[in-house]
């Protein structure tokens, strides 16, 4: 597949433009990206062909197929990498790789699209944004599809199903019991997930506190700043492995099943994907992503989560 070099400066330029973006954006508000985001469903057609007709690049032919992209030959991702095994870095010999059966699943889509992956690194709540701005394809960052935003975005099948956790302190097990011990206590989760849903059914008395980053929550719960924290269980048992003061106190009900990729709606990549998920389903292909990305987080002294410095490397964690 051949590429023009302005195509290519272009999408570097994106890309990089989207980096910066991405580290800068987290304040905006969640709701304000809603509002917009249901404007823009009823004039999806017109918002459609403008961004196809400043990128008519993007539009290219992967066998029969034919993909419009945000950026040529390109299929770019949003994800936020403080989440393994999902999504996070491993080190090797000291270079950070973005690592996790997302980002396995997420290349398996691109070559099957016959596009380059293109891994736009920010903060989780900064995806959907993104999405519905039209800077990234599609949000592979452990989404859960809810009800909620599937009335704004398309999701794909589910492709992994985990369970909800709520992590205290392994010394705290006594003097925690039960929700109602948290009363007016500080409680954790992250910004803009359903985790923030959780805490708010659960602990509707206690203080509760969204943080960007789960690897802030852990930090904080280890510090003694936060008593408790709703988080995914597969992220909460990896981070254990690496802070062993901490445990699941127990497990946490949930409405929304699994993980899904997000799409802006109407997206014409929805078919595409969802058969690339069903075939790595089925063909055992999944679970070969979900045991790689287990045995590389549990190399954790290798195993960097968050995002990395203006220079491309892990910061002192
Ligand atoms: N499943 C939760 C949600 O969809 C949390 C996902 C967080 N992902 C991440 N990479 N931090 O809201």
């Amino acid at each position: 597949m051949k590429k023009s070099l302005t195509a290519l400066m272009t999408a570097a330029f994106m890309a990089a433009s989207l980096a910066a973006c991405g580290s800068s954006k987290a304040p905006e508000t969640t709701a304000a990206a809603t509002t917009a985001a249901t404007e823009a469903a009823g004039t999806e057609a017109a918002g459609t062909e403008a961004a196809a007709a400043d990128t008519t690049a993007a539009t290219e032919a992967a066998g029969e197929e034919t993909y419009t992209t945000v950026s040529a030959g390109k299929l770019t991702i949003g994800t936020s990498p403080d989440f393994a095994p999902y999504e996070f870095y491993h080190m090797n010999n000291g270079t950070p790789e973005l690592s996790g059966f997302d980002i396995d699943l997420a290349q398996k889509i691109a070559d099957e699209m016959g596009l380059e992956l293109q891994v736009v690194p920010m903060d989780f709540d900064g995806i959907l944004m993104e999405l519905q701005n039209g800077n990234i394809d599609l949000g592979i960052s452990g989404f859960s599809p809810s009800p909620e935003r599937a009335q704004t975005f398309d999701f794909s099948d589910v492709y992994y199903s985990g369970g909800q956790a709520f992590v205290i302190r392994k010394a705290d097990a006594d003097k925690y019991k039960d929700y109602a011990a948290f009363d007016k206590l500080p409680v954790g989760a992250q910004t803009g997930s359903i985790q923030m849903g959780l805490a708010e059914t659960n602990t509707p008395n206690a203080n509760i506190i969204g943080l960007a980053k789960v690897t802030d929550i852990i930090s904080e719960l280890v510090t003694g700043k936060l008593e408790g924290a709703f988080i995914e269980k597969a992220v909460a048992e990896q981070y254990i492995k690496n802070y062993p003061e901490l445990e699941i106190a127990w497990d946490v009900e949930y409405d929304t099943e699994g993980s899904a990729i997000a799409l802006k709606k109407g997206s014409d990549l929805l078919p595409k994907v969802n058969e690339v998920v069903n075939q790595v389903l089925s063909d055992g292909s999944m679970d070969e992503y979900i045991t790689k990305a287990q045995e590389l987080a549990s190399d954790t002294d290798n195993v960097y989560e968050g995002q990395l410095d203006a220079n491309g490397q892990a910061a002192a964690n």
